[in-house]
Parts: structure tokens; sequence; C-alpha cells
């Protein structure tokens, strides 16, 4: 993903998710997330991150046909360790693949993957989709242990999870969300060291988004909910122009 931006910037993924929650809450066919994507891309995005889960409960495999068909964007397909999962990213190619953990009963990507007591099956998993090309990455909190075993499967690409980080600053814990914070600025340097782009993501919005954007390590974030709720009051592409910006002006700050 480096359309549109600088080597060494950082870049924009647009998850498109919720656009199909509200479509699925009435069974229409809009709002269309091909739609959002192409505002997206009007927007500033440099990248669609689309979540294909396991009971399809936003994201269709005919959306995942749709957005591959229509957006000229690089996809980022978020996806699960399963062979049917495999066997979907392997007809499509998507630009990447970012592998998550799904529980059926949550209502969101609830922590990071488990690499640490899979690393035999998920660098077995990861061979092929790397074979095909797509850039993988894996969802993981910001542990120590984590960020090595990411490391030893092969995976070029770990996205650290924000969303310990922004739960505490809404539940106005500031100490819990500075401590989390520590815990990103540590790992995305360590990951940096060990040779793995680092991305970020999960529960960002205008107020947080600053200091995660700050992380010079950081290459990538991937934001939806809020996006995607925001864009009720102001507009897709107003909202997003205005993360963009959000993001940018942290960045601007970050020594080069
Ligand atoms: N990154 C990953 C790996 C995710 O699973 C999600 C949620 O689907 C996000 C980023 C975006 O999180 P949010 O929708 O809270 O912005």
């Amino acid at each position: 993903m480096t359309r549109g931006n600088p080597a060494g910037a950082l870049r924009l993924g647009v998850n498109i998710d919720h656009v199909a929650t509200v479509r699925n809450a009435r069974g229409a066919p809009f709002p269309d997330p091909v739609r959002a994507a192409r505002l997206a891309e009007a927007a500033g995005a440099d990248g669609i991150t689309a979540h294909l889960r396991e009971d399809r409960r936003h994201i269709t495999d005919a959306d995942i046909d749709a957005l591959m068909a229509a957006i000229t964007l690089p996809l980022n397909l978020e996806m699960a360790a399963t062979p049917e999962m495999q066997a979907i990213a392997l007809r499509h190619r998507p630009h990447a693949v970012c592998l998550v953990p799904e529980r059926r009963e949550e209502r969101t990507t609830e922590g990071g993957l488990e690499v640490a007591r899979e690393e035999n099956r998920l660098a077995h998993f990861i061979a092929p989709l790397r074979e095909a090309g797509c850039r993988v990455s894996i969802f993981i909190a910001a542990e120590p242990r984590q960020v090595e075993a990411a490391h030893r499967i092969g995976a070029p690409v770990i996205e650290l999870h924000t969303g310990a980080y922004c739960d505490a600053g809404l539940a106005g814990d500031l100490a819990a969300r500075d401590a989390e914070m520590e815990r990103l600025r540590a790992m995305a340097a360590f990951a940096e060291e060990l040779g793995l782009e680092v991305h970020a993501g999960h529960g960002l919005t205008y107020d947080n988004v600053a200091p995660v954007a700050a992380l010079p390590q950081v290459r990538e974030l991937n934001i939806g909910h809020f996006l995607v709720g925001e864009a009720i009051f102001v507009g897709l592409e107003a909202a997003i122009r205005r993360m963009r910006a959000l993001m940018d002006a942290a960045r601007a700050e970050v020594p080069a």
C-alpha cells in the first residue's frame, strides 16, 4: 500500500465493514461498500480494509468479489486463519491479508492472535499466501512474545492492536491509557528492530489517533468503526479527510 504516499509516510487503510453492517440491517443493496471504497480513495485513503468473518455478519463473499473487481486501491483482507479463508484469499490474491483471531460470540475483534501458541500451524498457513504475493500481517497484542513469534513464523508485517489503549481513554483511565501507549511504543520499536513492518489499528478516533500516528515505526493505520459512524454526521469523505489531516499533523512532528 504505497499509493499516494511517499515511502516512510503513514498510510491510512479505511475499513468499510460497517457500511456493510448498515446495509445488512435491512437486507437492502445499500449502502454499498464499493461506493464507500471509491469515496475513501477520493478522500485520501491509501487502501481499503475489509474483514470477511466466518459468519459473514458484515462483509460478504460477494462484497470481496465486487471490491476486487471495482477498486483501484489495494485491498487488505482481514480474516481468520482457517482453511476456508485461506482458499478465498488464494483465489483473490488481494494486496494484503491480515490474520485476526475470531470468535463467533464477540462483538468485534477482541485481543490479538495467539501467535506464540500456534507458531507451527501459522507458519504453514501463511507460506502459500506469501508465495501468492499477498503481504501477510498478523494482528497481535503489544506483547514481546507475540512480536517475537510473528517474526519467527516469517510474517513481514504486524498490526498492533490499539484497542486497550483506546478503551482506557474512553473509560477516562488516563494512567492505563498512558501505560498502554508505552507498551505500543516499546513494541513498535522492538518489532522494527526485528525487521518487521509495523501497522496499528482498532478503536482509533479523532481524539486518540495522534499519539499512535506519531509512533515513528508505524507505517499504516487501519480505521473503520469511528469513520463510518462519523460519516452519518459529516459524510464519509469529510470524516476521512479530517482523520487523514490529524494523522498527517501528528506525523509532521516526528523527526525524520
Ligand atoms: N485492524 C484490525 C485488524 C481490525 O480487526 C479492525 C476491526 O475490524 C480494525 C483495524 C479497525 O478497527 P475499528 O473499526 O475499531 O477502527
